[in-house]
């Protein structure tokens, strides 16, 4: 039999090319280059024929939009809310879900509940891991209380194998931790290499589409944050959830960045226990929970993480520096951000920070991108600068121009209705937003035009 001829592959970005180079012309990535053999397949051989595929399904012609009849894809619940949450109100039979998360951050034991609690109610699971030995899995599911539900462990990495045994178990949940370690027989080259990873999801996907078989793929996270091999998975599955939490810290946040069944704003909080993970259905509790009140130097902001509004506190630390050269230093927010903003102070606001050392935080683990974030990291600095706490029932949100004058946000009367039920009583918001706002709430209605006035307001 005539050998197949070895392909190189970028682990980067997937380009192939006949021989093996040092730098990848399409990505610029070093030394990403693995050479990848496709064991020769006879024709007609491919996965449509593999005994556990999806016959005919591509074999259908077109159809004409009309005719197709919407399909409510009905939901499954996983038991846990606020996974069911980011999923969109439940898992749709037949989805590819990805979560990714760093290594640790309880992805295994997220599913391994969910996988419990569908068991019980919904009908058998099967859950391969290339990760943990099944004795290994039990000892955790014996902490997370699994009990006697129809769960199939499997610890395989073969793709084939574990299709197979899905044809035998008919699970009606497929787990896999992780597609990193899942490998098939018709590639020679390493398992978590882009072409594994990329035949492994294909034939997820067609089990989970011919099937009817929601499946979950664990993906690893490496060190710059992309879910390890290929972007191209996350173009073959329906839904890429990423964990997101600080090892330090015991809540844990799931956001879903690609959703084909439902939004991607929504968000999952959970709380690390002993047993396993709680979900957090009051998270602005939670992080508010150790805030020191009357302590200068802290805010509480009203953000919003895709449409879930959440308060935080903002803290800040402005010291006198010790050596001429300032230090400025920001943990959940962007530090180029935070340099400008405190530009706009000195400039428009006339604070003196050149001789002082600030210090920014998001407590509780949190990183927030969005703008409204300004106003709150504006009024921690100056009330640390200043020795003067915020009131304690303030919260504030607004984003900061570069004329010092403070623009409206969006969803303006979510963030208010928040902060109200969590009972703050004065809210210090752009001026914009007051108008758009025309609910009459508890809550006192600040609102500003500039950073001047938005600092006389708080600090008074
Ligand atoms: P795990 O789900 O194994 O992480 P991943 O699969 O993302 O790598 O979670 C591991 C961490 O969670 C581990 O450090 C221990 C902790 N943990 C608890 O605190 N309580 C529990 O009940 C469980 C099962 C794990
Ligand atoms: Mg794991």
């Amino acid at each position: 039999m005539k050998q197949p001829k070895p392909v190189f592959v970028c682990q980067e970005c997937g380009s192939q090319q006949p021989k093996w180079m040092g730098r990848c012309d399409d990505c610029g990535a070093w030394n990403s280059f693995v050479e990848e053999r496709a064991v020769a397949v006879e024709p007609g051989a491919g996965p449509q024929t593999h005994r556990y595929s999806v016959a005919g399904l591509a074999a259908s012609g077109a159809k004409k939009y009309s005719e197709i009849e919407a399909s409510k894809a009905d939901r499954i619940s996983t038991g846990i809310t606020e996974f069911d949450r980011v999923l969109g109100g439940g898992i749709v039979p037949g989805s590819l879900v990805l979560l990714g998360g760093e290594p640790g951050i309880g992805k295994s034991t997220l599913l391994l509940q969910a996988a419990a609690n569908f068991a019980n109610t919904v009908g058998p699971v099967l859950y391969a891991s290339g990760e943990e030995s099944e004795h290994q899995i039990k000892s955790r599911g014996d902490r997370l209380g699994v009990g006697d539900a129809p769960l199939y462990l499997l610890a395989e990495t073969c793709i084939e194998r574990i299709l197979e045994e899905a044809g035998r178990v008919k699970p009606a949940l497929m787990v896999i931790d992780s597609i990193q370690t899942v490998f098939s027989l018709k590639f020679q080259s390493a398992p978590g290499s882009i072409g594994q990873v990329r035949e492994a999801a294909t034939q997820f996907l067609f089990a989970a589409k011919g099937h009817n078989i929601p499946t979950f793929l664990v993906g690893h996270v490496t060190k710059d944050g992309n879910i390890a091999g290929p972007k191209a998975l996350e173009h073959v599955v329906d839904t890429v959830l990423y964990f997101e939490g600080e090892r330090h810290h015991s809540h844990r946040v799931v956001r879903a960045v690609k959703n084909r069944f439902g939004a991607v704003s929504e968000l999952g909080v959970f709380e690390m226990t002993g047993a396993g993970l709680r979900p957090v259905p009051n998270p602005s509790a939670l992080f508010l929970s150790e805030r020191p009140t009357a302590t200068p130097g802290s805010a509480v902001l009203c953000c919003l993480e895709g449409m879930r509004p959440l308060l935080v506190e903002v803290q800040a630390l402005v010291s006198t520096s010790s050596y001429g050269t300032s230090r400025r230093m920001a943990v959940g927010i962007d530090q180029n951000r935070l340099s400008l903003l405190l530009a706009v102070l000195e400039k428009r606001a006339g604070l003196h920070l050149v001789t002082d050392d600030v210090f920014v935080n998001i407590a509780g683990g949190m990183s927030i991108d969005e703008p409204a974030v300004d106003l709150a990291i504006v009024a921690s600095v100056a009330s640390s600068l200043r020795n003067r706490p915020i009131a304690a029932g303030t919260a504030v949100f607004g984003e900061v121009g570069l004329g010092g004058e403070i623009r409206g946000v969006a969803q303006a009367t979510l963030r208010i209705r928040e902060a109200e039920q969590m009972g703050f009583t004065r809210i210090v918001l752009p001026l914009s937003n007051v108008d758009g706002s025309d609910e009459v709430g508890k809550a006192e209605l600040v609102g500003v035009r500039s950073v001047g006035e938005a600092l006389d307001m708080l600090l008074a």
